[in-house]
This record gives structure tokens, C-alpha cells and sequence, in this order.
């Protein structure tokens, strides 16, 4: 694996000598970026030293590496030919200008030209970290898919106690060295991921919808791509950037989502129905906005489509992942769930709980497999939630390919 080490301009860069030496000691090569303000903390001679390599500090220097840059457009090369960027220590200023889109330096274009996973160990004073304004950009970042290896408490630089301390450089070279193991393992597959909610129309300005958030999805798609995956993402209505690399395709309605679904699955060799669909909509919506009367009004609901049943029934062998949310007898929903619709493996999920499933940032789940085994997964962020379940495919996928 290789591994771009970006250093920004605070106390903590002497620490990232100790990261690239981690990363090293785990089998990583590492280019080291030193942003100008980097520079003043500590020298590019050390990281050289330490690296064997030419350590890049200017935009315009051209000051590539024989060694292993090919072009003279140095900071496409350099995100081209690595597969992670590490910026440790990320500055409260990288964190604005990642999160913005700057391009006025190496480390800020180089990361614009990057599409593989970014981990970024912010480090800084407390009321800096703390700030709104620091903690916008960092939810920004959150969003758009990169891993935060969020700073420690302790006593600072600055003689302050709280949160702002750069992560252990052992820890971060162990979650960088972590994803690294995960290596492509998912290359040669397309996986069409469906994603949050659909919205059904009651007429040309009202609809009914529920709470999904996309995020499950989303966080499926970013992790498979960087798995190697070739994946095709149907999305309904959320507040989510696309993650980079995938195909999406826009939805509003369950019948929309069928036909995007049923119109790529000859490609996907996985499906994964994360998407809420609504199981009832209005079949026919009347042209003009329904006007206010005082008298009580009701609405007939026809049944949508039920997509998972016929990815079920068009399963030929392709391994499908379907999703439940329940509220209650999880497992057992999510075991008659598997077996009427003919999945592999059915993601049940309890929802209407705080702090998981819908619309929050973490999801705790269990995953119901056609044996009747249950996995149960610990809270923790979709993204890692995303992960697991890809394990768990890679698993599903050797031992079909094993009973063949
Ligand atoms: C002595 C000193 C220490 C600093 N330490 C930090 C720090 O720990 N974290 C931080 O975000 N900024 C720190 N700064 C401010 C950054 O150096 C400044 O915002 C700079 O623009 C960051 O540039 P860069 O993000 O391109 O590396 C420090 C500045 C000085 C003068």
C-alpha cells in the first residue's frame, strides 16, 4: 500500500515523524506532503531521512521524486499512485480548507485530485477544536465519507487541558495499516446499493416519505468502492453528497426505485436493499394541490411494488442483502423477512431508538443469515456498521462459491 502523509503547520507535526515510521514498520510506503506552515515545525530533511523518499513542500517546485513520480503534473501523480491520504496533524486552517475545497497548496489540490479514503487526526488547541466553525468542517468531512481519528483529551501545548492533542501516532497507523488489510477485496464485483427514502406524491405538492436519511446507504457505497467494487447507487431524496466513484442515480418514488433497480440488475453481481422504500402509495395523484375543506378527509392507499420480493424472485446468483427496520422481535421479522423474499443475509435494524438507525450517524444491527445465525453488531458508525457487512458478504460469497 501506498500512503500519502500529509503534516500540517502545528506543534504536534514532530509527532507525525513517529506516524510515517509507523506506517513504514506496517509495510506502508509513505510520500510525505509538508504544507509551508509544516515547514517552520519541522524540516523536510527529517522526513526525507526517515523515508528515503523526496519530501514535496511547493505546488510549483515540480520537485518529483525519479523515483516513483511519472508526470510533471506532480500532485495528480501523487493522487493517482497512492491508495490512502493521511493528514496528521490536521490544522483547524487544512480542516477549513479541505472542507471548502481549496486548492492554494500541494496537500490542498493533491487532496481534491484524490478519490481513496482520507483519514485526517486533527490537532489543536481546545476552544480551536471546539469552535463551531472548526466543528462544521469537521462534519463536512464526516459527511463526505473520511475517517476523523478524533483528537485526545489532555494537558496541551498551550498549558490547556481538554480535547486537541493528536491522536497516538501508533493508534492512527493502526487504523490506516487496519484499512489497508481490507485490501480489494470486493474487485470484480458491481453491487447496486439502493438508499434512504422515497417520496410518494398526494398531489403535485404534498408527499408522504419517512425518516430515512440515506446515511446506511451511502456509507455502503463508500465502503465497497473503496473495497474495489464497481458500484451503482440507486438514491431516494437525501441530504448527502455522492460519494466519489459511484454511480448514482436520483429517485423520488418506489416505483421509480423499481424500475432503476430492475433496469441495471443484469449488471450487479450483489444487490443491497438499504433503501426504506414506502409500502403504500397513492396510485393515482390528482393533477392540482388538493384544496383545504372542514370536512375529514381520508386517503386510499394502494400497495408499491415490493422490489426486494422480485430482486428475490430474479435472484439467479447474485447474492441478496436486504434490510429490516423494526421496532420490535427484530430478529424474527428480519428471519421471515429473509426467507419470503430469498436473501442471503437480511440487516436487521432497530429503530426509533435514539442515537441509532434513522437519520443519526451511528446504527447498531444484527445480521440474520439463511442458517438461522444471528451476528449481532455493537453500536458504532455506519461507516464501520458498512464495513462489517461487507465482511460478512466476502464470507456469504466464499463459501456459495465453495459449495458449488
Ligand atoms: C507556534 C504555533 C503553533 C501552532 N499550533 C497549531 C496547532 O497545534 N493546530 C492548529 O490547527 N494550528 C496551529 N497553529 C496555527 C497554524 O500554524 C496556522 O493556522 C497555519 O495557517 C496552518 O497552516 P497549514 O494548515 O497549511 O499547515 C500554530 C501557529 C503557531 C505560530
Amino acid at each position: 500500500m501506498n500512503a500519502v502523509l500529509g503534516v500540517g503547520g502545528g506543534i504536534a507535526a514532530y509527532k507525525s515523524a513517529e506516524l510515517a515510521r509507523a506506517l513504514m514498520e506496517r509495510g506502508i510506503r509513505v510520500q510525505v506532503v509538508l504544507t509551508s506552515a509544516a515547514a517552520q515545525f519541522i524540516t523536510p530533511l527529517t522526513f526525507a531521512a526517515l523515508t528515503g523518499r523526496k519530501v514535496i513542500t511547493d505546488l510549483f517546485s515540480n520537485s518529483s521524486s525519479e523515483e516513483t513520480l511519472s508526470s510533471a503534473i506532480e500532485h495528480i501523480a501523487v493522487a493517482q499512485e497512492n491508495d490512502a491520504l493521511v493528514i496528521a496533524p490536521a490544522t483547524a486552517d487544512l480542516l477549513a480548507r479541505l472542507a471548502h475545497g481549496h486548492a492554494n497548496d500541494f496537500l490542498t489540490t493533491t487532496y481534491l485530485a484524490f478519490t481513496g479514503p482520507v483519514f485526517l487526526a486533527p490537532a489543536m488547541n481546545t476552544n480551536m477544536w471546539l469552535h463551531p466553525a472548526t466543528q462544521e468542517n469537521v462534519s463536512i468531512l464526516k459527511k463526505r465519507g473520511h475517517v476523523i481519528i478524533e483528537p485526545e483529551e489532555g494537558m496541551l501545548a498551550c498549558g490547556i487541558t481538554g480535547p486537541g492533542r493528536l491522536a497516538d501516532p501508533q493508534g492512527i497507523a493502526e487504523i490506516v495499516a487496519g484499512f489497508s488489510s481490507l485490501g480489494k477485496d470486493l474487485e470484480g464485483e458491481t453491487i447496486l446499493i439502493t438508499a434512504g427514502p422515497t417520496q410518494e406524491p398526494l398531489d403535485p405538492v404534498r408527499y408522504i416519505s419517512n425518516r430515512s436519511s440515506g446515511k446506511m446507504g451511502y456509507a455502503l457505497a463508500e465502503a465497497a468502492v473503496h473495497r474495489g467494487a464497481n458500484v451503482i447507487l440507486i438514491s431516494g431524496p437525501v441530504q448527502l453528497p455522492e460519494p466519489r466513484g459511484v454511480s448514482v442515480i436520483q429517485v423520488h418514488t418506489a416505483v421509480e426505485m423499481r424500475d432503476a433497480v430492475m433496469q441495471h440488475l443484469a449488471e450487479a453481481s450483489i444487490v443491497v436493499k438499504a433503501a426504506a422504500v414506502a409500502d403504500y402509495h397513492l396510485s393515482r395523484v390528482p393533477q392540482h394541490k388538493v384544496k383545504k375543506t372542514a370536512t375529514r378527509m381520508s386517503l386510499e392507499l394502494d400497495p408499491t411494488p415490493d422490489i426486494l420480493a422480485e430482486l428475490g424472485q430474479k435472484k439467479a446468483d447474485r447474492l441478496l442483502i436486504g434490510f429490516a427496520a423494526e421496532t420490535e422481535n427484530l430478529t424474527r421479522s428480519a428471519l421471515s423477512k429473509l426467507e419470503s423474499k430469498n436473501c442471503d443475509m437480511v440487516v436487521a435494524n432497530l429503530v426509533g431508538q435514539d442515537g441509532t438507525g434513522f437519520e443519526s450517524d451511528e446504527n447498531e444491527v444484527v445480521l440474520v443469515l439463511r442458517t438461522g445465525e444471528t451476528i449481532p453488531l455493537a453500536r458504532a458508525p455506519k461507516r464501520d456498521i458498512a464495513g462489517r457487512i461487507f465482511d460478512q458478504v466476502i464470507k456469504l460469497r466464499l463459501s456459495l462459491h465453495a459449495a458449488r
